[in-house]
């Protein structure tokens, strides 16, 4: 049987997964490095970079325990998108391993593998629109098969996942501020009035937004008030949602679409969940569970059986590529 051995490192999760090809996950092993960053308020890239070397061979070795790469079929890691210095890591530890074993190398894109590791749910139907929704993206994907992407929707400035972390700053909360500002939203009313982003096409845009809750509590600071900060965090949540939304229900009145999934860390959102459950009636719709959410090597695995079927592999010259588009 065909296994895959996957490494993610795009950017502050070092994960390495060996997936084999009836999508049964043999092992799995993730480390995070959010509560490093927790302290800088955000991903510091230098630092991911730094943690994910420090990391890497242990993961490995704790991933390959009970197994031996004389078993691996291939080796597949996340080629972009994501932070530079994290991904080289990722890729100089698949490259090794495919070089000293002999085996093919697979460079995965980060949000294929967001997309596909929902068949560990159940099948993919076609048309399917994939609402990729992370901290580095917010895109409106239409796959016409499981080998043709075409982003129909995107943010013209912020990805939603990062308004979320911004808006938890502003309200006192730690990173990651968007699991945080889900939980103080069902305390609070969406009683403060914040602009709805007006966007072209299936676009997105959070920074209006953003920074309408920014200058709403430096107003109410200023008069002597007290903000209401379970308030604020419904009230963002509620109009950063419903964009979503809106634009995914925009797709769904113009294009055949069978299959409706979410992917990505704001996946997470249990608002995001109940919303698309509430709207998405009429075609199936999957909500992947949140361990398959946040990112995993898993994933990489999962997408890159799609590659070795179709003999798409990458040399040892392959370039990490930060930002890497879809559909190309
Ligand atoms: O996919 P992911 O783990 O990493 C990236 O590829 O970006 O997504 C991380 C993002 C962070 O911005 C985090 O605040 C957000 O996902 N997130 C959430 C929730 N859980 C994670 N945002 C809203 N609600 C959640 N429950
Ligand atoms: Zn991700």
């Amino acid at each position: 049987m065909r296994k895959i051995l996957a490494i993610e490192t795009s950017c502050d999760e070092t994960a390495c997964a060996i997936v084999n090809e009836k999508l049964e996950i043999e092992t799995s092993v993730v480390t995070s490095q959010i509560d490093v960053h927790a302290r800088f308020g955000g991903v510091i890239p230098e630092v991911a970079s730094r943690m994910h070397v420090e990391q890497i061979s242990t993961i490995i070795n704790e991933a390959l325990k009970g197994h031996d790469m004389s078993e691996i079929s291939a080796v597949a890691y996340t080629v972009g998108p994501g932070l530079i210095g994290s991904l080289h890591v990722g890729a100089a530890a698949a490259k090794t391993l495919a070089f000293f074993y002999d085996k093919p190398l697979i460079g995965v894109h980060h949000l294929k593998g967001h997309i596909f590791v929902n068949e560990l749910i159940e099948p993919l139907e076609y048309p399917l629109l994939a609402l990729v929704v992370s901290g580095g993206h917010t895109e409106l994907v239409y796959l016409k098969d499981d080998t043709h992407f075409e982003i129909l929707g995107t943010t013209h400035d912020d990805a939603i996942g990062e308004a979320y972390d911004k808006v938890a700053r502003i309200i006192g909360l730690a990173y990651p501020g968007g699991p945080k500002i889900d939980k103080l939203s069902k305390e609070g009313k969406p009683v403060y009035k914040l602009p709805i982003p007006k966007v072209d096409g299936y676009n997105f845009s959070f920074s209006g937004l953003k920074n309408a809750c920014l200058q709403l509590a430096d107003r109410i600071k200023r008069n002597g008030e007290e903000l209401n900060e379970a308030d604020l965090a419904c009230s963002f949540q509620e109009v950063a949602l419903h964009h979503l939304l809106d634009k995914t229900m925009k797709v769904l009145e113009d294009y055949d679409v069978r299959h409706v999934l979410i992917a990505g860390g704001v996946a997470a959102n249990s608002r995001l969940r109940e919303l698309m459950s509430e709207h998405i009636t009429k075609c199936k719709l999957t909500l992947p569970p949140l361990k398959y959410c946040t990112d995993n090597a898993v994933m990489i695995a999962v997408a890159a059986f799609k590659e070795l079927d179709q003999n798409h592999f990458v040399g040892y010259d392959e370039a990490s590529k930060p930002s890497m588009a879809i559909d190309k």
